[in-house]
Order: C-alpha cells, then structure tokens, then sequence
C-alpha cells in the first residue's frame, strides 16, 4: 500500500533522511523505532507532505500513485492520517466541525449529514471514555495531554483512514488511556485492513498493537527490519547494537 524508496529528505538544507527504504501493506502494522532525533517524526512529516521536509529524492508511492505530486489535502483525502506527537489547538473550531469539514472534502459526492455526524462522534466519545463537555470546546483547547490523544483516535475513528500514521501516541498518555487507544486501533486494522505505522520508544504499545514488522532507524537510515525480536534485543541492549 505505501512504498518508499531510497528518499532523501532535508530540512533549511539539512539532509535528514538519507535515503529511507520502507513498505506497508494493508492490513500491516510495522513499529519504528530510534534513538532521538533519527528522524522518525521527520519520516512521518514527509509522507503527509509537510513543505518544511524537502524530498531532495526518492519515492513514495500509495496504492501505486505517487504522493510527492500531492498537496497535503490531497493526501489526506486518499486516506492518509496522522497523530500527532504535540497535536495543535484549534480555537473557536469544535472537532465536530472540523470532522464535518473533512468528511464533507473527502466524499465530495455523498451529502454528509450534520446529525448523523453528531451521532457517531457521540458513540465513539462515549467507547473512549471522553467527557462530552470537551466535545463542544474548541478543539484540543485547554485538553490535557491525554484528552488531545483521546480526541485524535475518536477523529480517526470517524474519518476511517487507510494508512494510520501514530508519532509517539504512548508519550503522556496514562496506562490504561494507552491501552484503550492501542486497542482501538488494533481494532480498526481488523475491521478494515487499514495499515499503521506507529512510531514509538517504548514495548509498551506494541504489546497491544503487535506489529508485523519492526524498522530501526538510526540517522536518517533505516538500520534494521525484522519481526518482534527486534524490540526485545532493543529493550535489552538499546541502540548500540544496531549499525
Ligand atoms: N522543522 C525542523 N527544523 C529544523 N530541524 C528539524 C526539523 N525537523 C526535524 N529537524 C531535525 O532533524 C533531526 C530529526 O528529527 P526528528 O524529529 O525527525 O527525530 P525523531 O526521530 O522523531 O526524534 P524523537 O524520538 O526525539 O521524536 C533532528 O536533528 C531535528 O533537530
Ligand atoms: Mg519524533
């Protein structure tokens, strides 16, 4: 479903990603994992077409079209969604607004109704255990770190992706806050085959989104692919013993 190939990535003319090799097939969870500042967050930049991150060369094809020619809208309406690391306040905007929004760009020949809208965020609110109070503040304005988390599954939930792509979803999130967002997730790969690609430090959430494959980067390469082994040899030994 997504293929990269030997890309090449800079930022302010910095190279960062040094030619990245990487591929996700539907249904397919793969972990990625790495030392800070590897390059991670900047991988996942260049996939939803961030302009800060300039792909100096290389490939990323979805579904075989190649996304490079597509503005960031574009490659948001094939199905490409991120979570954010530090997901931003949108003031003045509720996340059944902004969800209206989104449906309503994507299906451009399917009349999305209101209600229906305000039905299914209800019932997916009330799944992941989210305050209904927040649904009708500004988007993540004044959310605690969980909540933002929380309302970024429920936005995914209803905007039903076809590549999920989660920057660090386990940092500031609480144990069980972890475990219902994992679950869900895990959930959805089931249910519609959709691919994640969850970026991550931790064993932790991989316990419950067990990936298929687990890719190692290390300065803007990917160092080391395989399957679960991968994260017990990085708990053991860390870093030092990928190259
Ligand atoms: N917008 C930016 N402007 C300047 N430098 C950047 C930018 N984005 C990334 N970098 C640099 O690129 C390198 C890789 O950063 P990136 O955020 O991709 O790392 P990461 O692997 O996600 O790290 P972490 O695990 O800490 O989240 C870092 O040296 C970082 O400072
Ligand atoms: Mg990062």
């Amino acid at each position: 479903m997504l293929k990269i190939n030997n890309l090449k990535v800079s930022v302010d003319g910095k190279e960062i990603l040094k030619g990245v090799d990487l591929s996700i097939n539907e249904g397919e969870v793969v972990a990625l994992m790495g030392p800070n500042g590897s390059g991670k967050s900047s991988l996942a930049s260049a996939i939803i077409g961030n302009p800060k991150y300039e792909v100096e060369s290389g490939k990323i094809l979805f579904k075989d079209e190649n996304l490079l020619t597509m503005t960031p809208d574009e490659r948001a309406n094939k199905g490409i969604y991120m979570a954010f690391q530090y997901p931003v306040a949108i003031s003045g905007v509720t996340v059944r607004e902004m969800l209206l929004t989104a449906l309503r760009a994507k299906n451009k020949e399917i009349v999305v109704s209101a209600l229906d809208l305000k039905n299914a965020v209800e019932k997916e609110a009330e799944k992941l255990h989210i305050n209904r109070e927040l649904l009708s503040r500004g988007l993540n304005e004044g959310f605690s770190g969980g909540e933002k988390k929380k309302m970024e599954i429920l936005q995914m939930r209803v905007l039903k992706p076809r590549l999920l792509i989660l920057d660090e979803i386990d940092s500031g999130l609480d144990i069980d806050a972890l475990a219902t967002i994992a679950k869900n997730v895990a959930e959805m790969v089931k249910e519609m085959k959709m691919g994640v690609l969850v970026i991550t430090h931790y064993q932790r959430v991989l316990s419950y989104l067990a990936p298929d494959k687990v890719a190692v980067m290390k300065d803007g390469l990917i160092v080391e692919q395989g399957g679960s082994e991968v994260v017990d040899r990085l708990e053991e030994s860390g870093y030092q013993s990928f190259e």
